[in-house]
């Protein structure tokens, strides 16, 4: 499903906004892996509303590129990025509108499985990648969806991200037999919300696929579960859930 024929853009800040700690943790996770100093040019690749963009460039001091196919996700993330570090620019994964060899990193954050040419854009990512440049891959799996709440309460999303999903290995295979060495992979556990009742909104906002792609019916049935799930438990409690990290540099 393609996002500019849904309204899920206007909706994605609120929906999938991310405690300042765990975007601070995914930075850290990213600079694990590369050396100090070595990053001034980064492609975020299906930057969507930017939420990684600003926060990319200013943690390495480096000019980022966001690219999206997505016109109503590019508004998002123009209106919402000021600094002159940060271009926006329409393109895909695909066809990546950047010189040869421009890019020291690249960032690929829940994009994976949305790219419907593997081959072409794994192609398109090694031209433009510098010889020593870093891909990093940000995504759910299959494995890791059972760490996520929501997914408890509405079986025909689950069942759709299964479908739509790739395993870990499957990533592996992929990006390795693309010409791509694995440097290294983790699964983080990220803090998604500060507590149950704000995990409530983001869920009710309804701006991820996985609930945009069921009936309104199980929508409003899984989250009235949900709510009265919520309102059991100590409201208090951090909301984590685990997503796979992979980080690649070229062969
Ligand atoms: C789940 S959002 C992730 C946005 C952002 N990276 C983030 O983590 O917030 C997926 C994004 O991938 C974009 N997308 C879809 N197909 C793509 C492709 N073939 N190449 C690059 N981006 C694509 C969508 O338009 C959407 O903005």
């Amino acid at each position: 499903m393609k996002y500019d024929k849904t309204d899920i853009p206007s909706r994605y800040e609120q929906a999938r906004k991310l405690p300042e700690e765990t975007t601070k943790l995914w930075l850290e996770t990213v600079s694990r892996y590369i050396p100090q100093g070595s990053i001034e040019t980064i492609i975020d690749l299906g930057c969507g509303i930017g939420r990684f963009s600003k926060a990319l460039a200013d943690h390495f001091s480096a000019q980022i590129y966001g690219i999206d196919p997505s016109w109503k996700m590019l508004k998002e993330a123009r209106g919402a990025t000021l600094s002159t570090k940060v271009t926006f620019l329409r393109g895909s994964a695909e066809y990546i509108p950047l010189t040869d060899g421009l890019a020291d990193l690249i960032f690929l954050s829940q994009v994976y499985h949305h790219i419907e040419d593997k081959k072409r854009a794994f192609l398109e990512i090694k031209r433009v990648l510098e010889a020593d440049g870093f891909l990093c891959i940000r995504t759910s799996t299959i494995e890791n969806l059972n760490t996520i709440l929501y997914l408890r309460f509405f079986p025909p999303a689950l069942k759709k991200d299964m479908e739509f999903l790739s395993s870990r290995n499957d990533i592996i295979d992929t990006v390795h037999s693309s010409g791509f060495k694995l440097k290294g992979h983790e699964i983080v556990r990220q803090k998604f919300a500060n507590n149950l009742e704000e995990y409530c909104e983001k869920i009710k906002s309804r701006g991820l696929l996985d609930l945009v792609s069921i009936t309104d019916e199980e929508f409003h049935d899984g989250l009235a579960k949900l709510e009265i799930y919520c309102k059991e438990q100590d409201t208090e409690t951090d909301v984590l859930e685990e997503l796979d990290f992979f980080i690649y540099t070229k062969v």
